[in-house]
């Protein structure tokens, strides 16, 4: 049986149909009823969890061969640290996982992941990951770039900045490269090597075909969503300064992204691999930018 943390996510929620068009089942461990109801609908099994807190994780991974572990947050907010889910998490579901005998850890960490890193988000996803290759269990770890499909955050947040004024504030220059692979490629990658021996106790550090800047990224979703503003860079202590004032704007019901400061940073620096390590690791090519935003999108034209 497989056990999916996570599965509600974006993720997550693309792999369970990935899954169910393989004819795989799976257990789920959600925070709630919407949780479950997602899941359940899926054809999925659910039970009840939080990764931060381990009594609530006793006995729900009995059974499980395989573990999936998608649990991620990008932004700390609402008690939920990086340390917290990431690190602390971490272990407890490695802990459950070892007492339920697992067969094989599946760990989504994240590219540029470095103990070393000044950026809590990519220092806690190491940390985990040195918790996941010190379980004993034979383990496979991701190390993916950015990843775009229907629903997700980046995509979700380039649009809530269109649709905010007369004109597209970027924080800083834009200039920073990253390397966005589709949503359906990073399934076929996890698909392709689940089951597979040689991949075992393997860290895989991948990401789409090209190297693009945040503007680049964004001109082609505003081209692709029929959008014409002017792109205005500001300067990233600025926009930091105004994360506040958008906190409120939230509450009072705009559409301001929920961005947090370490974002805006990570916005600023290289986030990318070779372009050629997809086909290297699992041999086939990942479909571009251009055609991936298209398929995010739908094709639907959002003239914000
Ligand atoms: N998306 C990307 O571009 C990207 C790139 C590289 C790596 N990653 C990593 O990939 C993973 C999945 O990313 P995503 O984009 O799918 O993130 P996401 O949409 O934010 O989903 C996060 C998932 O984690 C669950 N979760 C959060 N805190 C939890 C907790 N304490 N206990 C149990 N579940 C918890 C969420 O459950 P709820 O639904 O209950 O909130 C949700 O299912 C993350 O680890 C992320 O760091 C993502």
């Amino acid at each position: 049986m497989i056990f999916i943390a996570g599965a509600t996510g974006f993720v997550g929620r693309h792999l369970l149909r990935g899954l169910s068009r393989e004819g795989h089942g799976a257990r789920c461990l959600v925070r709630n009823e919407y949780g479950e109801r997602l899941c359940s609908a899926a054809g999925f099994e659910t039970c009840r969890g939080d990764i931060t807190d381990r009594e609530s994780l006793k006995g729900k991974l009995e059974g499980a061969s395989t573990v999936i572990h998608l649990v991620g947050i990008i932004k700390e907010g609402g008690g939920a640290t990086f340390d917290k889910v990431h690190v602390e998490g971490t272990r407890n579901l490695v802990e459950e996982a070892k007492r339920a005998g697992a067969g094989r850890i599946f760990y989504q960490s994240a590219l540029g992941a470095a103990l070393e890193s000044p950026f809590g988000y990519l220092r806690t996803k190491a940390e985990a990951e040195e918790i996941v290759r010190g379980s004993g269990i034979p383990y496979i770890i991701f190390r993916p770039s950015l990843i775009i499909g229907p629903g997700d955050g980046f995509t979700e947040n380039v649009k809530g900045l269109l649709r905010l004024g007369p004109v597209v504030p970027v924080p800083g220059d834009g200039e920073a490269r990253f390397q966005p692979l589709f949503i359906e490629d990073w399934i076929r990658c996890l698909l392709k090597i689940m089951n597979d021996a040689d991949s075992e106790n393997r860290t895989f550090e991948f990401g789409g075909p090209e190297h693009l800047s945040y503007n680049d990224m964004l001109k082609t979703i505003m081209r692709e969503l029929g959008v014409d503003k002017p792109i205005v860079h500001i300067p990233p202590a600025v926009v930091k300064a105004g994360l506040p004032l958008a906190g409120v704007g939230r509450k009072i019901g705009l559409k301001v992204p929920d961005v947090g400061a370490e974002q805006i940073d990570l916005l600023q620096v290289d986030n990318i691999t070779d372009t050629d390590s997809v086909e290297r690791l699992f041999g086939f090519r990942p479909i571009g930018f251009e055609e991936a935003v298209r398929k995010t999108l739908g094709g639907q034209p959002d003239r914000t």
